[in-house]
């Protein structure tokens, strides 16, 4: 149990999990759990969504399981919906759901490519807060996304939407700070660094491509995945009070060489 002055830190908080059924967006949901939050937790993968589930009830932890693709904006209207009414109002929101596509620019295949990724990484941050949106405003509740040391540096990987993508969460976070804050919501990110989840499968078997990241990575190993779980529960939590539109580098030290 994450516990501050004998009591869990989030007791009773409902907190909406997106891209919850691997990787970070699963070890968040299981540290907010953990922390004593009321899970709801999404995903499009109903298959790894369903064993997040399971492991966060085996914990003792209240959970539902929304199978929700956040690039489709009349699902986030429904699913809040459903968490409103079953659940009760969210009082966290993480923005985790996210997808990697490489392609170059001009191929023929590019802008198909750019497409998903802006309306995954980008767009479905803003249908998730739209659909939230009263919900937060009620429960004077934050918002946690999902940025990456991207957000700030281009890699030479022909990441182009990636990166634009996670350059936008960046502003995207800063912004609705500054507008949301008149509701008492906060808003922050973190931005992570190579972290050993499926989404860096092929990367991590990739020598150049591991080189090169461990040559700027002063700590000179990946993170994993429940490393990124902790500042998450830090930025979602009564610990984090006067924080608004920061953007916590998790990432080993790479941001800061
Ligand atoms: N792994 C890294 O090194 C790294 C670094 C920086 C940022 N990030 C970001 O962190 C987040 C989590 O990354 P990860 O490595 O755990 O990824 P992952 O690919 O391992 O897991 C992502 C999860 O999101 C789900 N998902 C994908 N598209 C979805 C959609 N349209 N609707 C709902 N769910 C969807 C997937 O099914 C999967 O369960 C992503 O936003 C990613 O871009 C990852």
């Amino acid at each position: 149990m994450i516990s501050l002055n004998g009591a869990p830190l989030l007791q009773g908080k409902v907190a909406v999990v997106t891209g919850a059924g691997q990787g970070m967006g699963k070890e968040i949901a299981l540290a907010l759990a953990k922390a004593g939050a009321i899970l709801a937790i999404a995903d499009n993968n109903a298959d790894t969504l369903s064993g997040t589930a399971d492991e966060i009830a085996a914990l003792g932890g209240k959970v539902e399981a929304f199978v929700w693709d956040v690039a489709d904006p009349a699902a986030a209207v429904e699913v809040a919906e459903k968490v409103s009414r079953s659940l009760g109002d969210c009082a966290i929101l993480v923005n985790n759901a996210g997808i990697h596509r490489r392609g170059l620019t001009g191929s023929p295949e590019h802008l198909d490519t750019w497409k998903s990724v802006m309306s995954v990484n980008l767009d479905g941050i803003m249908y998730g807060v739209t659909a939230f949106l009263e919900q937060l405003k009620r429960t004077k509740g934050c918002i946690v996304n999902l940025a990456s040391i991207q957000s700030y540096a281009a890699a030479p990987n022909d990441t182009t939407a990636y990166t634009t993508s996670k350059g936008g969460v960046l502003m995207l976070t800063k912004a609705l700070a500054v507008e949301l804050a008149r509701y008492e919501i906060r808003v922050n990110a973190v931005a992570p660094g190579f972290i050993d989840t499926p989404q860096t499968a092929a990367s991590r078997s990739n020598p150049d491509r591991v080189a090169f990241v461990m040559s700027h990575t002063p700590m000179k190993r990946a993170g994993r995945a429940y490393e990124i779980a902790g500042p998450v529960v830090f930025l979602a939590s009564p610990l984090a009070s006067f924080v608004n539109g920061a953007v916590l580098p998790v990432d080993g030290g790479f941001l800061a060489l």
